[in-house]
């Protein structure tokens, strides 16, 4: 079964095949590698580009999407009455994960889940006999990546390793972003305030990976050196989902890291600038950075409806799979 819960579990043959038939089921539109097929949708966190634009790509590609609730799908709790509540052995859950994944993949073809804990989706891939994907957890965002490196290679159309600077919180979105540049041999580049830094395991897998597939990670907490050699420049919110409580006290640890008009001019005038979105226009990034000409935000939101078509084919349907090793 291959599941989509992190960029590092495939080789960079696996993505360029994704990337790959991306475009090419992107033109022949009646194609439709995923006829007949049911995608179950269970979202724990908001989202408006990942669930759409997945869900276009879906039916598009001859599919249905169906949605269900965290309640229903992760393990709904029993509220039992008050008189009860000293009884011994009574169940909490409606029902055990493993019995409701199992009967999901007597009927779907595939699990497409936003959830908060990374351990929520191994459990998911660990009963499921369908494959299961992941649109975001707090520590991965598989999906942004690819559309991401899609984005990148559409833009820039050569095939010379490019120097990308992520500048903010060490998060999911950055995570899997580094992954992905780092399997494709890019100079990635990393800036960011210290109480909200990648800890040394993170970097000790970066620099694996580097060394692995010939992609390299500088990192440091002052953007300027970093952002004056970079063809993309690319931030994310300050405060993921799911941290709203420490508001305040990352948006002072962030005080310096916003990327205006100011940083982004350092940058090489060709230098691209990327969000994966939603963006809080005047804390992580300005108004005048996200409307420059330079920008590929809404290139990227297109491209997440575009990149999912080659995710979900190659997952979901045997015969749009590559020859190619594709398990890292
Ligand atoms: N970029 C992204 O994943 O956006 P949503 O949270 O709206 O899905
Ligand atoms: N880092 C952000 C990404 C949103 C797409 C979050 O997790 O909220």
């Amino acid at each position: 079964m291959q599941n989509l819960l992190t960029i590092s579990a495939y080789t960079p043959d696996f993505y360029q095949h994704v990337l790959d038939l991306s475009a090419y089921l992107d033109k022949q539109r009646k194609l439709k590698p995923l006829d007949g097929a049911s995608i179950l949708f269970c979202f724990e966190k908001p989202s408006l580009r990942t669930k759409l634009a997945t869900e276009v790509a879906v039916n598009q590609l001859g599919g249905s999407v169906i949605h269900i609730t965290p309640e229903e799908f992760l393990g709904g709790k029993i509220l039992h009455a008050p008189q009860d509540a000293e009884v011994p052995g009574l169940p909490e859950e409606r029902e055990a994960l493993q019995d409701t994944v199992k009967n999901v993949s007597q009927w779907c073809d595939g699990i497409f889940a936003r959830v908060y804990k990374h351990e929520t989706l191994q459990k998911l891939a660990q009963w499921s006999d369908i494959p299961v994907i992941s649109g975001l957890c707090n520590d991965h965002h598989p999906m942004q990546a690819i559309a991401d490196l899609y984005t990148i290679h559409e833009s820039f159309r050569s095939d010379k390793p490019l120097t990308i600077t992520f500048v903010g919180d060490a998060n999911n979105v950055a995570f899997s972003l580094i992954e992905i540049g780092l399997l494709f041999g890019h100079k990635m580049q990393f800036a960011g305030p210290m109480p909200c830094y990648w800890n040394r395991d993170q970097l000790a897998h970066f620099a694996a990976l580097g060394s692995r597939y010939g992609g390299s990670f500088t990192h440091g907490s002052d953007p300027l050196p970093l952002v004056r050699q970079s063809d993309v420049v690319y931030t994310d919110s300050f405060v993921s989902m799911g941290q709203e409580h420490q508001y305040a006290e990352k948006l002072r640890h962030f005080a310096g890291y916003q990327v205006n008009e100011a940083l982004f001019s350092k940058a090489p005038s060709h230098a691209r600038f990327m969000h994966c979105l939603p963006a809080h226009r005047g804390l992580e990034v300005t108004d005048a950075v996200m409307d420059h000409s330079n920008s590929l935000v809404y290139q990227q939101a297109k491209n997440r409806m575009v990149t999912a078509k080659g995710v979900f084919a190659v997952l979901c349907n045997a015969e749009y799979r590559t020859e190619a090793p594709v398990q890292a």
